[in-house]
Formats: structure tokens, C-alpha cells, sequence
């Protein structure tokens, strides 16, 4: 019953396939996070470690690197948008733990983010005043958007959200109280400052359905939580939950009339690929 449910929501969200952006970020990469000198001396390291594979104009194996391009000129790989919607801290890490690819320890933190800086520079983002710092919680607050903003977020972009977890009498379940979904470059639960920052995000008004919620998250109803996965629109925008208010079901709850309906759900869900609890309470 399920799997059909999940098969006809996914009919209907391809036919409706495009609703509004919300950004959580603060910044994006549009608003000149780096200074000309830092991308200057990135430019510096950048031939020194990462040159060698991904080549002088950045443009990899199109200039006979070993490694993937790091512009969309002249390559038709549009790298930036890749990375769309991730955080700079999250292209950061990659840089940091992952290249140069089988030396990373070879090229030093702060060096990776000047070149960070000359990679923005080079495909032609605006530089600022102030330098990208190497400070978790600044990287997280920057979103990689390419130049023509993001793409319409579409069925089964990846997206979070966060708000209270209900049962709905159709014994799906929902967040309601939530923000909205905004997309997001991982699939894995928050940590660090991404955990925090889902920790204080003000909750909203909507309602989020879920389905395919693996295991069975009873235990954190009317609890706060993080949901990611894959997004879907288009649903049946009518929610009746089965639970009160407080998030508390009571033993008549199944037997009686349902008693809160909620029709402001935009008809969103995300299949949802984890589920993790922030607080035990849910009060914006
Ligand atoms: C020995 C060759 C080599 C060197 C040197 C190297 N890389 Fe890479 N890089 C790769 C390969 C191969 C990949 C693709 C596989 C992967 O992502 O691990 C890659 C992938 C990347 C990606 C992800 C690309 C994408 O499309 O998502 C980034 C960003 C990157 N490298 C940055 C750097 C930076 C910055 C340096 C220098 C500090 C560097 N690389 C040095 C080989 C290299």
C-alpha cells in the first residue's frame, strides 16, 4: 500500500516538478567571499599542488591532467554546479581531506583555502574585501551557487528540513512546523555547525510529509528533527494528523475522529534517506 502510495506521489510530483528556492545560507558565492590577494596567493599554490593533474587553465583532462576539470571554460563540465547548493565548507573539505588526490597532507589547510579563493576567481565570481577564513562556522554560512542562481528545485534534488515529527491518520508521517526544504549537498545527517545551525533554525508553518522513514520513528514523536533525502512536490496538499498538538498520542487517538487537520502542507514530501533527532521538544 505503501510502495503505491510513494509510486503515484512520484507520477504526480514529476508532473509538478518546480516550486520556489528558500536559501538557509546567510552569503553564497555570488556576494565576493574572497580578496584579489588571497586568490592571488592561491593562485601560487594551486601550481604548486594542484596543477599537476588538473592543469595550468584549470581545465584537467581536456589540457592532459589526470583529474577533472575545476572550470566550465572550455570543458562543457560545469564543476561549479556540481557543487551547488553545498556549502564552501563542504567543497573545502573535500579539498582538504581528499586533494592533492593521495598526498593530501602535502599542501597545507590555509593554503587549500587561497586556492579555494583562486578556483572562485577563476571562474569568475567577485572578489571582496574580506579573505575566505579558515573558520567552520564562516564556510558553512557561504552556499556555492553558480552564476545563474540555483536550479529550480526539482523531484528528487536532495534537501533538509527540519521540524516536529506527527503521525497523519493515513499512518504516514510528517514534520510539521517546518521552514520549508532547501537543498543540500549531502545525504548524511548533520554534524558539527551544520547540527547546530538545524538546532536554532526557526521553525515555520508547513508540513512536510515523509515516506520511507526507516526505522519506525515512534519513539520521537513530538520531537524535533532533521529529515534529508530526496524531495518530492505535487502531493495531496491535505494532512489530517493523528497525534495533538504537543506531539503526545493518546490511546483513543486511533479510534476517535481526528481532530487537527492541516491543509498548508504545499503538497511536499521528501523520501527521506535520514532522520535525526535534534531536540526532544519541538517549540520554535
Ligand atoms: C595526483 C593528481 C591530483 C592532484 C595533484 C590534485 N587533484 Fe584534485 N582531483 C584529482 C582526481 C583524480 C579527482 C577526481 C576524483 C576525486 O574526486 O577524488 C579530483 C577531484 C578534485 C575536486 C572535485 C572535482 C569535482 O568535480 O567535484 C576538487 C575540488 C579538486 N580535485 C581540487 C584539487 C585541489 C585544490 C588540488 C591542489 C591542492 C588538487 N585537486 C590536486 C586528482 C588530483
Amino acid at each position: 500500500m505503501k510502495r503505491v502510495t510513494v509510486f503515484i506521489a512520484m507520477v504526480a510530483f514529476i508532473l509538478f516538478a518546480s516550486v520556489p528556492q528558500i536559501f538557509a545560507q546567510d552569503r553564497t558565492i555570488l556576494d565576493g567571499v574572497y580578496s584579489e590577494s588571497q586568490a592571488e596567493r592561491g593562485k601560487k599554490a594551486y601550481e604548486a599542488g594542484c596543477l599537476p593533474c588538473h592543469g595550468a587553465g584549470l581545465t584537467g583532462f581536456f589540457e592532459g591532467g589526470q583529474a577533472p576539470p575545476l572550470t566550465f571554460a572550455g570543458t562543457g563540465y560545469d564543476f561549479i554546479r556540481g557543487w551547488e547548493a553545498a556549502t564552501v565548507h563542504e567543497l573545502f573539505v573535500k579539498v582538504r581531506d581528499t586533494m592533492p588526490k593521495e598526498s593530501a597532507e602535502t599542501v597545507d589547510e590555509i593554503s587549500k583555502l587561497d586556492i579555494l579563493a583562486y578556483i572562485l576567481q577563476f571562474n569568475k565570481f567577485p572578489a571582496g574585501d574580506a579573505e575566505l577564513m579558515l573558520d567552520t562556522k564562516a564556510l558553512s554560512a557561504i552556499m556555492v551557487v553558480p552564476e545563474g542562481g540555483l536550479s529550480p528545485l526539482a523531484a528528487g534534488h536532495l534537501v533538509k528540513t527540519v521540524g516536529c515529527l506527527e503521525e497523519a491518520v493515513d499512518k504516514n508521517w510528517v514534520l510539521t512546523k517546518s521552514p520549508g526544504v532547501i537543498r543540500t549537498k549531502s545525504p548524511m545527517a548533520s554534524e558539527g555547525i551544520a547540527l547546530e545551525a538545524a538546532v536554532t533554525e526557526s521553525l515555520g508553518d508547513q508540513t512536510i510529509r515523509l515516506f520511507d522513514v526507516w526505522p519506525n520513528p515512534e519513539a520521537h514523536k513530538g520531537h524535533r528533527m532533521e529529515a534529508k533525502g530526496l524531495f518530492m512536490s505535487g502531493l495531496n496538499d491535505r494532512v489530517t494528523l493523528m497525534s495533538s498538538a504537543d506531539g503526545r498520542v493518546t490511546d483513543e487517538a486511533e479510534s476517535e475522529a481526528p481532530h487537527e487537520e492541516m491543509s498548508d502542507t504545499a503538497g511536499q514530501g521528501i523520501n527521506v534517506l535520514s532522520l535525526e533527532m535534534i531536540a526532544e521538544t519541538c517549540s520554535s
